[in-house]
């Protein structure tokens, strides 16, 4: 689907404000120079190319070629790698902090729950990491996404929270929206944000 999509993707969410915040937080907290993994990395844009302009260490993965790509086109000083983020080795505590933005959706809530874990491992401690989701509470439902079929799966507000915290992650601060995004076929959606800090 991501490959399809493209570009697309970032021209019908790139301008979310609380996406933006978001990003402002974690530049907030970070060391200088700091090394920061990117789940799901899309385009680029707007995660690793505000990283990188604040001289950050990036690397993305995303499972879709088309998207790496173009993130590799557009954030010449970030890193991108083509794979699934499921079947990545990370270091144990090897990075300051990991962004996961709207890139779990498309897994089980097993491999959604045991990916974060093994995320917030990699993290230092006192790292930190932006998780960003759809909190509803479904299950291998069937939904069409900017006119594309696709499965997806997540948690409740209240699940995801928990999910998060189990992996030892504290949530610092939270924000929820409905976010229309700016494609004729994609319905408003709720978006939940957190931003947590490894114990
Ligand atoms: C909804 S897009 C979000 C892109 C970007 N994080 C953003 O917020 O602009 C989800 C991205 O995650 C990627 N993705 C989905 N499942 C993945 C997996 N198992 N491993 C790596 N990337 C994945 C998709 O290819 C897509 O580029």
């Amino acid at each position: 689907m991501f490959d399809v999509l493209g570009l697309a993707y970032e021209k019908a969410f790139g301008a979310s404000e609380t996406h933006r915040a978001s990003l402002a937080w974690l530049l907030s907290e970070l060391p200088p120079e700091a090394r920061v993994l990117d789940v799901g990395s899309g385009t680029g844009r707007p995660t690793a190319a505000a990283l990188a302009a604040a001289g950050h260490q990036v690397l993305g993965i995303d499972v879709s070629p088309v998207m790496v790509e173009i993130a590799t086109r557009q954030v010449p000083g970030a890193e991108f790698r083509c794979a699934d983020i499921r079947t990545v080795v990370l270091g144990d505590e090897s990075y300051d902090a990991v962004c996961v933005y709207f890139s779990l959706l498309q897994m089980s809530r097993e491999e959604q729950t045991r990916l974060v874990a093994g995320l917030s491992r990699a993290v230092k401690p006192g790292g930190h990491m932006a998780l960003a989701t759809i909190p509803v509470d479904a299950e291998g439902v069937e939904v069409v996404f900017m006119d594309q079929p696709v499965r997806a799966t997540s948690f409740s507000r209240d699940d995801f929270v928990a999910m998060v915290t189990d992996a030892h992650l504290t949530v610092q601060s939270e924000h929820t929206l409905v976010f229309t995004p700016a494609h004729p076929g994609a319905a408003a959606e709720p978006h939940l944000f957190l931003h947590c800090r490894r114990d």
